[in-house]
């Protein structure tokens, strides 16, 4: 997990392709890095919604709203970096984003 003004990102290495998402879980906001990764997706800790770490896509329903936020990544050297502009340094409150089903 890296933090930038506050907010979090988690980085994934897929075999030696890095990838950048919004770190908190759309359902109840935990942490996607500490979760489990298989290939390109992304499992969370908590419920275990999967997010594919490529596109932020929530993968175990069509529900664009549960979505994460990508980032363009780029590696410098020894250097991950992640393209942020304004709108990704807007905080986000995950709750705020569900509809109800
Ligand atoms: S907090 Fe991630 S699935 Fe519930």
């Amino acid at each position: 997990m890296i933090l930038v003004n506050e907010l979090a990102f988690g980085v994934f290495n897929v075999s030696g392709a890095f990838f950048a998402i919004e770190d908190a879980c759309p359902h109840a906001g935990a942490s996607l890095s500490h979760g489990i990764v298989e290939g390109d997706v992304v499992r969370c800790r908590i419920h275990h919604w999967r997010f594919c770490v490529r596109s932020g896509t929530y993968l175990d329903e069509r529900k664009p709203s549960c979505n994460v936020r990508s980032y363009p990544v780029r590696v410098v050297g020894e250097q991950v970096q992640i393209e942020l502009d304004h709108k990704s340094l807007l905080k986000r409150n995950p709750k705020q984003d569900l509809k109800p089903t």
